[in-house]
């Protein structure tokens, strides 16, 4: 049987041909939630570890690379976008690699071993991302640490019960970019943690960083252990 629904490969297809646009909204810092929230709250989170090497799945066009590299810390981005890879190392620094999800789940030391930290940043957005957390095991060190920001349940409207979904872009605010949808699935709170908890991993930390002035929950930031 393919483990791979159809709904996650047009999901990694709507990465190739969203890479432009993606690439433009996250270098003029277009999405309003991750210029006055979510990126400080996911750098402080992985700084305050104090890692010697990170490995970003699902890095796009690298940024993460570019906050974390002035610290000393030493970060490998993997992504299935082969156009997000080619941006990511256009800028450096950071070693970046074209890889699947798939490619990952199959083995997990695919991008190497002995992570102090395991990063996705709203990149988990599939079904079947817990084969996925689960290989990923592989790839930390003994105490190392996976680290989730994902979009906040409470802010997507809709039935509160995880499921796949269609994400238009509209709400990313310029109009002018040739948005592709992208399918992703929805999970609740405890949809999230029944995930880490299948695939290995007990929580050790759950934030919510909110809208500094309407106080709204802009995500969820889980940092999980190995069990
Ligand atoms: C919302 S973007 C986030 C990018 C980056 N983490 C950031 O914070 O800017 C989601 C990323 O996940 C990657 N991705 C999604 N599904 C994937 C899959 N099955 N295999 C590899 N990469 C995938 C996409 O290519 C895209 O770069």
């Amino acid at each position: 049987m393919d483990p791979t629904p159809a709904p996650t490969t047009a999901l990694r297809d709507s990465w190739i041909a969203n890479a432009a646009a993606w690439t433009t909204a996250v270098r003029t810092q277009a999405i309003a939630s991750r210029r006055l929230a979510t990126d400080a709250a996911i750098v402080e989170a992985v700084l305050a570890r104090r890692p010697s090497r990170a490995l970003d799945v699902g890095c796009g066009e690298g940024w993460f690379a570019r906050a974390l590299s002035p610290h000393g810390i030493a970060v490998t981005g993997v992504d299935g976008s082969p156009p997000l890879i080619e941006a990511a190392r256009a800028a450096g620094p950071g070693t970046f690699e074209v890889m699947t999800y798939d490619e990952l789940a199959r083995d997990g030391r695919r991008a190497g071993t002995g992570f102090d930290v395991a990063i996705a940043n709203f990149a988990l957005l599939s079904e079947n991302d817990g084969r996925l957390l689960w290989s990923l095991r592989a790839a930390l060190a003994p105490d190392g640490a996976l680290i989730i920001q994902t979009v906040h349940p409470v802010s997507v409207g809709g039935p509160y019960r995880e499921g796949w979904r269609t994400e238009d872009f509209r709400g990313f605010g310029d109009s002018t970019q040739p948005w592709a949808p992208m399918p992703w699935y929805f999970r609740t709170v405890g949809s999230w943690l029944a995930l880490l908890r299948d695939a290995g991993y007990a929580l050790a930390d759950l934030s919510e960083p909110v809208h500094p002035e309407t106080g709204a929950p802009l995500s969820l930031l889980m940092i999980a252990k190995l069990t």
